[in-house]
């Protein structure tokens, strides 16, 4: 079946628009917000009005460079939800907007679905059942994957994100947002072993990082009080050594998870999934235990309209699509 689609995510602070023709991603065109830095985290408000300013242009891109007219679409496609409120509902307007005007189907896609099905953007491609640990700055999950839609999760953070422990520990650290590429960029030229930090261990398959976060601060204060110079003498050792933590908190449950499923197809997905330190551990843990690894090209593991296009591309396959009425502040079903 021929099918174009156009697919728009904005569920958080980069405006992006990818085509897909009979399954292949065209193109992805991404604008980062770079309003939110000086604040140290992401500002619903203003995320939602940059939305707004970039969103035309960057459709306008998406088609042209995909050299698609408007009449060429099958379908659109957008991201309902998880995300901001304000920074949904822009994506979600226009996409509707569009579609009623060119008299085509939409589609809504789950932005955690996408952020899996993101590995079947390239080759080579996971064969069901897979696992995948999907880690974002509002996410860290464990998901057993048993066909495109058919996706349970058998493990998941009970407080903070794996990426928001990255970005806060940055934050402390007097890093500008987003913290989590900047500790990956000092973590490569220090020790990872200089300094320990405690774990919490939950119960199954399920993590913690809100503890590492304070244990992190204490740690801190009390070196500072000895050396008032400590972080500036020490940053590589300090963002190796927190990194380190974080990836065996994740790699361990990984584990566990691989041997209680007997499933050894394992692919990652995620903002923090771009993280080098994690990326390197994985293959080196994969060796050993015999995994068949999935690791995304870097363009597809942060916030990006080609995963959610590629979501589309399966919905569209299955003929599901959705009302005008669709809205984000139902649930968007996992
Ligand atoms: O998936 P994503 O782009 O947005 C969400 O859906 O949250 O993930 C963003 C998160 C941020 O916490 C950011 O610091 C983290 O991914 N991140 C990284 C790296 N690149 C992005 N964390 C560690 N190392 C990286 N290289
Ligand atoms: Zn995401």
């Amino acid at each position: 079946m021929h099918s174009v689609i156009l697919a728009i995510e904005s569920s958080c602070d980069e405006t992006s628009a990818s085509v897909i023709v009979n399954g292949k991603v065209l193109n992805n065109i991404i604008a980062t917000q770079a309003v939110h830095q000086k604040y140290g985290g992401v500002v619903p408000e203003l995320a939602s009005r940059a939305h707004q300013q970039n969103i035309v242009a960057v459709v306008h891109e998406a088609l042209a460079s995909a050299d698609v007219k408007t009449t060429d679409l099958h379908a659109i496609a957008f991201t309902r939800g998880p995300g901001l409120m304000g920074s949904l509902l822009v994506g979600i307007s226009f996409a509707k907007g569009m579609a009623l005007g060119l008299k085509i189907p939409l589609i809504e896609v789950n932005h955690m679905q996408a952020h899996v099905l993101a590995h079947f953007i390239d080759d080579p491609k996971p064969v069901f059942p897979f696992l995948c640990l999907t880690v974002s700055g509002g996410h860290t999950q464990i998901v057993l994957v048993n066909a495109p839609f058919e996706m349970e999760v058998i493990g998941q953070t009970q407080d903070d994100a794996v990426g928001e422990a990255f970005d806060k520990a940055a934050k402390i650290l007097g890093l500008p947002y987003p913290g989590g590429p900047l500790i990956d960029r000092y973590a490569s030229q220090g020790n990872e072993r200089a300094y320990k930090f405690p774990e919490t261990v939950m119960p199954g398959l399920d993590f913690s990082f809100s503890g590492i976060k304070t244990a992190f601060m204490y740690f801190l204060r009390d070196e500072k009080f000895k050396n008032p110079d400590f972080v500036e003498q020490n940053l590589p050792d300090i963002c190796a050594s927190l990194q380190r933590h974080l990836i065996q908190m994740l790699l361990s449950r990984m584990t566990k998870a691989s041997e209680q499923t007997g499933i050894k197809e394992i692919a990652i997905a995620g903002g923090v999934s771009a993280n080098s330190g994690l990326r390197k551990e994985l293959i080196a843990l994969g060796n050993k235990k015999g995994w068949n690894l999935f690791i995304p090209a870097f363009e597809y593991c942060t916030d990006n309209a080609a995963m959610i296009a590629m979501a589309a591309h399966f919905k569209f396959l299955k003929g599901d699509f959705c009302g005008l009425e669709t809205s984000p502040l139902a649930r968007m079903p996992f």
